[in-house]
């Protein structure tokens, strides 16, 4: 089984790659194939235009916009779970996540005498790892619920938000042995 994650932090080797890192370990160990695209080294990557070109194809995301966005929605095709990985910035995703999630518009093909679209990623699973400086309540419930919403209207099953609050370093985030230990279960259940 293959797990697809997006990292959305502009740092690099930053919290949520330290957590991320912990979680993708523990699916390797339980038999997974795990990747992680790090949206931050993408040259060239936008928004959703709002055109919908995408809708003119049926089975295919046909996103009309080519740039480096076009390999990721390929790879998402491709994989079992996509996991949202994103540090909460102003109590919502980061900017480099959301410009990701907002392209994933085109695996929603919105098909008249449908009340709900179809979605090319249906029956796939999708997981979200965020981390917070502050408390849980301090935006990471926000960033899950968006990520919950998403899997939702994306017809796939939600694998739940692991949740990492009040981290300091990616350093006392590696020496955190609770959070390991959640971190290690997170990722058996990724495979599960
Ligand atoms: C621009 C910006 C906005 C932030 N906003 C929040 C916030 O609303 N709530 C919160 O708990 N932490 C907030 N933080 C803290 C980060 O979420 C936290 O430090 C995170 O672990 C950084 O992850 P990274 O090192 O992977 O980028 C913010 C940090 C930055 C730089």
């Amino acid at each position: 089984m293959k797990i697809l994650a997006l990292l959305g932090s502009p740092r690099k080797d930053g919290n949520t790659r330290a957590v991320l890192d912990m979680i993708l370990e523990s699916a390797d160990a339980a038999g997974a194939i795990t990747e992680v695209i790090e949206l931050s080294e993408l040259k060239n990557l936008t928004g959703c235009m709002e055109c919908y070109g995408c809708q003119a194809t049926g089975d295919e995301p046909g996103c009309v916009v080519q740039d480096d966005m076009q390999p990721i929605l390929a790879k998402a095709m491709d994989a079992d779970v996509i996991v949202w990985a994103s540090p909460v910035f102003c109590w919502a995703p980061s900017w480099l996540i959301k410009m990701a999630m907002d392209r994933f518009f085109c695996m929603f093909k919105f098909e008249e005498g449908l009340e709900d679209p179809k979605c090319l990623l249906a029956g796939r699973k999708m997981a979200a790892v965020i981390t917070a400086g502050g408390g849980e309540d301090d935006g990471a419930d926000s960033v899950q619920e968006t990520c919950r919403r998403l899997a939702q209207y994306s017809k796939t099953e939600w694998l739940g938000a692991f949740i990492a609050a009040k981290v300091e370093s990616p350093d006392a985030i590696r020496t955190d042995k609770g959070l390991a230990e959640r971190a290690t279960a997170f990722g058996r259940k990724l495979v599960s």
